[in-house]
This record gives C-alpha cells, sequence and structure tokens, in this order.
C-alpha cells in the first residue's frame, strides 16, 4: 500500500522525521528559505497531512487541498485553525495538550519573579556598568512569596502555575475559569471567583485563557482598571488575548505596576513596540515551551497524532471541537 504524502511545514527533530517517514511519504519545506503562501498551497494540494506550527489553516489553504485529511499543530494553542471551516472540509486539527504544561509553568514563574523583584532591569543596569554602592530602595521590588496570584484561566497549565506557586511560594489562588475546577480548589486553595474580583484582589494577574473569539482582547482597559495599581500583569498564551493598546496606556499611566509578557499581538513583535522599552515590563520572544526535551516531545506527540488520524486510529490529540 502506498504510503499517505504529508507536509512537514516547520523543522521537526531528526528521529520525530524519521518515525513520520516510516508511515508517510515526506514533503518539506525548504527551511533555507522564508515561507511564502504560494509556495505553500503549491505544496498542500497533493497532501493528506500538513504537521506546522501557527501556518493559519482556513478556507483559503483549505480549498486548494482536496487530498487533505488531517493537520497537526505542533503546539497547545491551536487558534491558527478556523474550526468552522475544517467542519466544512471534514478535516481533523490536532494539538499537543499535557506535554508542554510544566515547561510553559516554568516560564510563567520566571515572568512572575523576574517582574515582581525587578531582576531584568538590575541586570540591565549591572550589565552596563550601573552598579552604585547605596543603591537604598532602586531596586525594591514585590515579594513573590505570601502575595496573590490571580490565575483567568485555570486549566492545565494554570493548574501546573498554582501548584508552584501555592506550594512552593505559599502564595494564595483566586481564579476564574469558564468551569469551576474544584480539583485546583481542593488541591492548592484556590478560590473561585468572578473575573472582576480576581483582577482586583491579586498581587500578581495571570491570563492564561486559550485564544478564541470569546477571549479576543479579553484584558482591555475595563480590566486594567481593576487592577490594582501595585499588581503585575502576566501573559503567557496568546497576544490578542490582551488588547495591547490598552496594556500600555495602563502602565504609562501607572495603573498597574508592571508586566511580564511572552506573548504580543503581533509576533514577532516589531522592535519599536513602546513594551520593549518599559522597564518596568519583562518581555521575552515567545519562549514558553522551549527546553529542547519539550520540544521534542511536542514534535512527537504531533507525528504520532498525524500518523493516528491518518491510519484511522484513535487520538488524544484531537481538538475537542473536531472530535
Ligand atoms: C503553544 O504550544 O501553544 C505554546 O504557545 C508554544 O510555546
Amino acid at each position: 500500500m502506498s504510503k499517505p504524502k504529508i507536509f512537514i511545514a516547520n523543522p521537526v527533530p531528526n528521529h520525530v522525521e524519521e518515525y513520520i517517514s516510516n508511515h508517510c511519504e515526506i514533503v518539506k519545506w525548504d527551511f533555507t528559505k522564508p515561507k511564502d503562501f504560494q509556495g505553500i498551497l503549491e505544496i498542500v494540494k497533493d497532501v493528506e497531512g500538513i504537521i506546522e506550527v501557527g501556518l493559519k489553516i482556513d478556507e483559503n489553504l483549505l480549498s486548494k487541498a482536496p487530498k487533505l485529511k488531517v493537520v497537526s499543530n505542533i503546539s497547545v494553542g491551536y487558534n491558527n485553525f478556523d474550526i468552522e471551516a475544517m467542519k466544512k472540509y471534514n478535516i481533523i486539527g490536532t494539538n499537543t495538550p499535557g506535554v508542554l504544561d510544566e515547561t510553559v509553568a516554568d516560564t510563567i514563574m520566571g515572568l512572575i519573579i523576574n517582574s515582581g523583584r525587578r531582576l531584568c532591569e538590575a541586570e540591565r543596569d549591572l550589565r552596563a556598568g550601573n552598579w552604585e554602592k547605596g543603591d537604598g530602595d532602586k531596586y525594591f521590588g514585590k515579594d513573590i512569596h505570601h502575595s496573590t496570584l490571580g490565575i483567568i484561566g485555570m486549566g492545565r497549565i494554570g493548574e501546573c502555575v498554582a501548584r508552584r506557586a501555592h506550594l512552593g511560594f505559599k502564595m494564595d489562588i483566586l481564579y476564574y475559569n469558564r468551569r469551576r475546577n474544584e480539583a485546583a480548589e481542593t488541591k492548592y486553595n484556590a478560590n473561585y471567583l468572578t473575573m472582576d474580583e480576581v483582577l482586583s484582589k491579586s498581587d500578581f494577574v495571570l491570563v492564561m485563557t486559550p485564544l478564541s473569539d470569546e477571549t479576543y482582547h479579553f484584558m482591555g482597559e475595563r480590566e486594567f482598571k481593576l487592577m490594582r495599581k501595585d499588581a503585575f500583569f502576566i501573559n503567557a498564551s496568546r497576544g490578542q488575548v490582551v488588547d495591547e493598546k490598552a496594556l500600555i496606556e495602563a502602565l504609562n499611566n501607572k495603573e498597574i505596576a508592571g508586566a511580564g509578557l511572552d506573548v504580543f499581538e503581533k509576533e514577532p513583535t516589531d522592535k519599536d513596540n513602546p513594551l520593549l522599552k518599559m522597564e518596568n515590563v519583562v518581555t521575552l520572544p515567545h519562549i514558553g515551551s522551549a527546553t529542547q526535551k519539550t520540544r521534542d516531545e511536542m514534535a512527537m506527540f504531533a507525528a504520532k497524532a498525524l500518523v493516528d488520524v491518518l491510519q484511522n486510529k484513535k487520538s488524544d490529540g484531537i481538538v475537542p471541537e473536531l472530535r
């Protein structure tokens, strides 16, 4: 039996490519060249599967891919999927739930500590030769331990952060989620409140909701005004969950104390984005899951999901809306 042809749109580790090649015929993007949509359309017209990161899967692409059966994201976020279009074309979409939770939670703790304790700001000064004796209160920050963490979006990653924060840092955990998460309440003494209450009571507000029509610009002017002036805003989900202009305004007007961001509305973000110039904002280039081990596991998870779907097997990777 001939193997199904699939398109590898982003680099994957060798052992993952080898696994896929045992089951599929592979066509790869030429990774020495930047991606262009016309080139992608040329490839997808006769493939049954795609494995990729962040490729927009919509009517535009699907109408040019008559043999396509499955698109496998090497990411847990799948806001690149136009679910309605995928339903219309009968396409299965998969993501990588679970394998990156602990790694992303580590990054989030890093953002919380670095923003609250101003570590990046102090390090920038030190590197610039500006360490003066008797700096007094120059680098005074906010304690992380025993402070209050508000988590908006208590899913798997939110829970991993709650565990670290509650058990390790003795933080009080408040949360808002569409559905109540009783396990988090029992394990981490998390307190289920309205979103407005979480915003107004927390020292650190972490947004971890997936991006959807419902959560687009979930954090806007009104929400930042509800936060305390001494509170920090942390985002490691998707940039578009936040109205970035409103965040910049809130920071400029000192309505909040600072922010820790792994994601931006536009990625890669422009180098003149004001957020990159603010001393009280810790910025990262979307590296939440970026460890060798986790990225390898994500790629293998995605590859297995791709092959399983092509072989009509069950897969835990299929996104809920397309099961
Ligand atoms: C994901 O998997 O969606 C993460 O954002 C990648 O770091």
